[in-house]
């Protein structure tokens, strides 16, 4: 029999399945706009979870793709004066990109326009075909004679048939929040062209989803398949009609056409969620062909789940499943669905500034600290989340900087120094009474992180540094350093054999942190669940501090908010000419336009003369950040390579990389004078690289 895979809250980590072999999805985002912050809720709540999983040993894959079909992108390319595909093209790169940004690491990021997807969407419908699934009958739509399309609700705009206000959408009343049929809509008109369109029949295909009633019910009452609030949404659902699935969408619509059918395509939601198979299939045959069918053949012992919004249920978790069974396909094991996110207590709102776009966040903020905030919220629930700035700016200053970084800042620096990065032979009685700590708050930890508790799993962490601090506080290593260095040597190896469970157990919130505590202490192996209860050797050497996380500035969450109301695309928009300068404001800037410029204290590593440069220098920076960065720098007249090794200097680091003839250069480093007597700056007092500069 296949054994259970309920994946309940309180489920605990499964110890008979040692290495499980698990498939997990974020929900797809729509090609055509950007990722904003609403968006990171999921994919960051899912990236956690996967790289746990990982770090348990589990073959875990995470898969996502864009959902490229439907009206409203075909729509934008044509504002866009593009073609589908270009656009696409575009937006994919740029999710591409912002997921990299926030650490979010897929291992496929694919697109619904695939050949794998066409081939399962046409492969799911044959088989609802067989199986007497798929129904006809006429549906009758607002068509635009002007367009020549049918027009989805989204795209009729009019008067509210109950309150009366003025331009709402064919289904629904923002205003008064009343839902109606598209013919109920008073004065209509078509929102790409604005003429009023007409009433049209036309044939449209349905899945027949009462046909599935039987088996949606098994598979909902199963345990652990969705949230309690969820699921008692879904026994009223069930109990009462299932209506048919209209499925299919008059052209032009830019998506897959339907086998047999003329001027037919498959509407949007039937082929996004298959796409999470595609995106798998495109992966797998790459790699490990065979694992395709050990994950989504039917009887499958392998496990299955999605992460969705509480907006996208009734499709994941009765039209989805619907199809999969339909066509002889595994089912998910579970849906894991949470809520919105808010930001300061209110919805988000562009012209609040608090729709923020990803690419915006990072001009201002650390990815880090809001895969922290959004973890230290999260406790696996449909709640919203809020997005509280103050409490954001508190929780990373105190927890990531002030509790967990102060562990290595404190003891890497000076003291270790002194004692020649060298650690001790075993730990002392008091530092394995503080290991044993650190493994019991361990085992609550993946405990809580295997039941998405991410909250939880936060407060076990900064309790654990709690505990190592106040450790290092009562020895005070700073001070039996001159008399004692043998015993201030034991507290920096018993400190940091905590400190590396510590930053094990933190690694799949921030990866890049914990990176740095990996280089940091010189580990031979990546930090991981399975090696948490090993030792340093004896005599075990760590490398210089380098810097693992700076305070946020309160000004940075103004500036973001600010730069999201007054976004400097759409003020070019409304003044084509450009902005008139008044003779006062000639030259001058405004603090937001000067926060916008990023200048930090760099490290230079080492410098280089370049083979035909003759007043070029190559440099490796350290600004931080997990990489160096490289420099190319016209400075050779004033400074001698080995002059500059150790030196800490002011530099730009966010200025677009520039590609020479000898390479790219990724910072600028600031200077005055020219020739022989240009120079650099150097910081006046101790600075750490990454350092901003304000
Ligand atoms: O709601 C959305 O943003 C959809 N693009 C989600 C699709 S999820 C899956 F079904 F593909
Ligand atoms: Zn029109």
């Amino acid at each position: 029999m296949k054994p259970k895979k309920s994946v309940s809250k309180k489920s605990k980590p499964r110890q008979k399945d040692k290495f499980r072999k698990i498939l997990v999805t974020s929900a797809l985002p729509y090609a055509n706009g950007p990722i904003h912050l609403g968006h990171l809720v999921e994919y960051i709540q899912t990236d956690i979870w996967v790289r746990y999983l990982k770090m348990c040993g589990h073959q875990a894959y995470y898969f996502c793709a864009d959902d490229t079909h439907g009206t409203p992108i075909m729509i934008a390319a044509k504002k866009a004066n593009l073609a589908p595909e270009a656009m696409l093209e575009n937006i994919h790169r740029e999710h591409t990109r912002d997921f990299k940004l926030f650490q979010i690491e897929f291992d496929n990021y694919y697109t619904t326009n695939s050949p794998e997807n066409r081939g399962f969407a046409e492969y799911i419908y044959k088989k609802s075909l067989e199986k007497k699934r798929i129904a006809r009958r006429s549906v009758r739509q607002l068509y635009c004679e002007k367009d020549l399309m049918f027009l989805p609700d989204r795209f009729v705009r009019g008067i509210c048939p109950v309150c009366g206000a003025a331009d709402q959408y064919g289904d629904s009343c923002e205003v008064c929040s009343s839902t109606y049929a598209p013919s109920e809509l008073v004065h209509p008109k078509c929102s790409v062209c604005g003429s009023p369109p007409v009433f049209k029949e036309s044939e449209h295909l349905f899945f027949v989803l009462s046909e599935c009633r039987k088996f949606l019910e098994k598979w909902i009452r199963t345990p652990g398949r969705v949230d309690d609030g969820i699921r008692k949404k879904m026994d009223d659902w069930l109990s009462g009609e299932l209506r048919d699935w209209d499925i299919s969408r008059d052209g032009p619509y830019f998506g897959f056409e339907i086998p047999g059918e003329i001027n037919k395509y498959f509407y949007v939601w039937l082929d996004a969620p298959i796409g999470y198979m595609a995106s798998s299939k495109n992966f797998f045959s790459r790699t490990k062909p065979e694992l395709f069918d050990e994950f989504w053949k039917k009887g499958s012992k392998s496990e299955l789940y999605h992460f969705i919004g509480k907006d996208i249920a009734y499709f994941h978790v009765l039209f989805w499943p619907a199809l999969l069974e339909s066509a002889d396909f595994r089912v998910p094991d579970a849906v894991f669905i949470h809520g919105f996110l808010t930001v300061n207590g209110e919805k988000m709102s562009k012209s609040r500034g608090t729709l923020i776009r990803a690419e915006s966040y990072l001009r201002h903020l650390d990815p880090g600290a809001l895969r922290f905030y959004y973890a230290s919220k999260l406790s696996g629930g449909l709640d919203d989340l809020d997005l509280s700035s103050t409490e954001f700016l508190s929780r990373y200053n105190a927890d990531v900087v002030g509790n967990l970084t102060n562990i290595f800042s404190r003891l890497c620096g000076t003291i270790a120094e002194k004692l020649d990065h060298t650690l001790s032979d075993g730990l002392t009685d008091d530092g394995a009474k503080l290991e044993e700590f650190a493994l019991a708050r361990a085992l609550e930890t993946m405990s809580a992180f295997e039941n998405r508790n991410f909250a939880r799993a936060m407060r076990e962490i900064t309790a654990l540094g709690d505990a190592i601090n106040k450790f290092i506080n009562d020895r005070e290593p700073w001070k039996k350093i001159k008399e004692n260095p043998e015993s201030a040597r034991s507290v920096l190896t018993d400190a940091l054999t905590a400190g590396r469970i510590l930053a094990a157990l933190m690694k799949p919130v921030l990866p890049v942190f914990a990176a740095g505590v990996e280089e940091l202490l010189a580990e031979k192996e990546p930090l991981s669940y399975l090696n948490l209860k090993s030792r340093f050797e004896a005599g075990h050497k760590i490398r210089p501090y380098r810097h693992l996380s700076s305070r946020i500035d309160p000004a940075s969450f103004d500036a973001m908010f600010e730069e999201e109301k007054n976004p400097v695309m759409e003020k070019k928009d409304k003044n084509p000419g450009g902005e008139v300068s008044s003779p006062q404001s000639e030259g001058i800037i405004s603090m937001e336009e000067f926060s916008r410029v990023q200048l930090r204290v760099g490290k230079i590593i080492s410098a280089s003369t370049i083979d035909g440069a003759d007043r070029l220098l190559q440099i490796e920076l350290d600004v931080g950040e997990e990489k160096r960065r490289n420099v190319i720098a016209g400075i050779w007249e004033a400074y001698a390579p080995e002059d500059l090794k150790d030196m800490n200097v002011v530099c730009v680091t966010n200025l677009a990389p520039r590609k020479m003839k000898f390479g790219v250069s990724e910072a600028m480093l600031l200077a005055a004078g020219s020739g022989a007597s240009l120079t650099l700056f150097v910081s006046h007092r101790s600075a750490k690289p990454g350092d901003l500069l304000k």
